[in-house]
């Protein structure tokens, strides 16, 4: 577990704002190792717009005592055009909440005024950077736009990071966007390069380990039944169309947690069995764009490229679940 003796960590998540990063949300507010000080957005899933409206929304449905501060990034990758996942996280980025109806054919979910903090993200994030140095964490969820154009603007601040824990990579399994890239590294592979190469120690919970952890369709609905939360009918609305996807193109019906399984990584390293690698990432690729290479071999190249980033290859799942289970589901009195 991470060590509480001087009590909640710092973090920042830095998000996309779709179906898994809702759930990581939810899981953060509710740790009470973290202390969720703010939540940058950047474009990936859906455009940076609506996917900090989905933020808010989430938040106003988690509703948490101290609201983190929600602030908007990067509108598009370094270099690269823009790239969505809407075909899988639905329209809005969050399963298009606005089918769902309640009795009397009200909206379940009403357009909400929800509009995010007037900071930048990259302030955020090097203000930040500024107040907590080492002891802060960035959790990021999404392509690493904002953490990269914060680098960019101020390396020598953003260095004082204690670490950052990424989603995104693939290293000893095939992508998922395409047969070399998971999706954050393949939106904006030249920031993900900018992070890697940043000295920023980096903790990579790639698709090595989500692939590892589905979660049924069934336990979503049996937990539904069981406490009929707002969060608990939010997860069974949102997710209905990002786990069709995996039922109709990857043969079971649920979705891989990967954004919550990046907070759970954060909150218990345990869980996780690492190897430290030099890791760079393809910018360039005809057909590898994106592309997440560790050097793996038995000679390698020590002195030269040193080990960059500490990559998460195998995952405990009998320990794994119940803290989603217990962060995600619990009607918790967040703090
Ligand atoms: C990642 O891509 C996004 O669509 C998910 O939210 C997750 O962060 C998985 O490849
Ligand atoms: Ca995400």
């Amino acid at each position: 577990m991470s060590d509480m003796s001087n009590g909640p960590i710092p973090i920042i998540l830095d998000t996309d704002g779709g179906v898994d990063d809702a759930m990581a949300i939810i899981m953060a507010l509710n740790a009470p190792q973290l202390d969720l000080k703010a939540i940058t957005v950047v474009a990936g899933n859906i455009e940076v717009e609506q996917a900090a409206y989905n933020v808010l929304r989430v938040l106003s449905i988690a509703q948490p005592n101290s609201p983190p501060l929600v602030a908007k990034g990067c509108e598009r990758p370094l270099v690269r055009p823009p790239f969505n996942a809407a075909g899988i996280h639905g329209a809005d980025g969050l399963g298009e909440l606005h089918r769902f109806k309640d009795a009397g054919d009200t909206a379940r979910y009403p357009h909400l005024p929800l509009t995010p903090s007037s900071q930048n993200a990259i302030d955020v994030l090097l203000e930040a950077a500024r107040t907590y140095g080492e002891t802060l964490t960035i959790i990021t969820l999404g392509p690493l736009t904002n953490i990269a154009t914060a680098i960019q603007r101020d390396a020598e601040t953003m260095q004082r990071v204690g670490q950052i824990v990424t989603m995104g990579g693939a290293v000893t399994v095939p992508g998922n966007i395409s047969a070399a890239a998971e999706f954050n590294f393949f939106v904006d592979p030249d920031a993900a390069q900018v992070v890697m190469e940043s000295g920023i120690p980096v903790v990579l919970v790639g698709l090595d380990v989500a692939m590892k952890a589905p979660l049924p369709r069934q336990a979503v609905e049996d937990n539904l039944r069981r406490q009929p939360t707002q969060v608990a009918q939010f997860i069974a609305d949102c997710t209905e169309i990002y786990m069709a996807f995996y039922r109709d193109n990857e043969g079971f019906h649920g979705c891989y947690v990967h954004d919550p399984l990046a907070v759970g990584i954060m909150i218990d390293r345990g869980l996780a069995q690492t190897e430290r690698v030099h890791l760079v990432v393809e910018t360039e690729g005809r057909f590898t764009t994106g592309m997440s290479l560790a050097d793996r071999r038995d000679r390698r190249d020590e002195a030269g490229n040193p080990p960059n980033v500490e990559v998460c290859l195998d995952v405990d799942t009998e320990r794994f679940w119940p803290m989603f289970d217990e962060l995600l589901w619990q009607p918790l009195g967040n703090h």
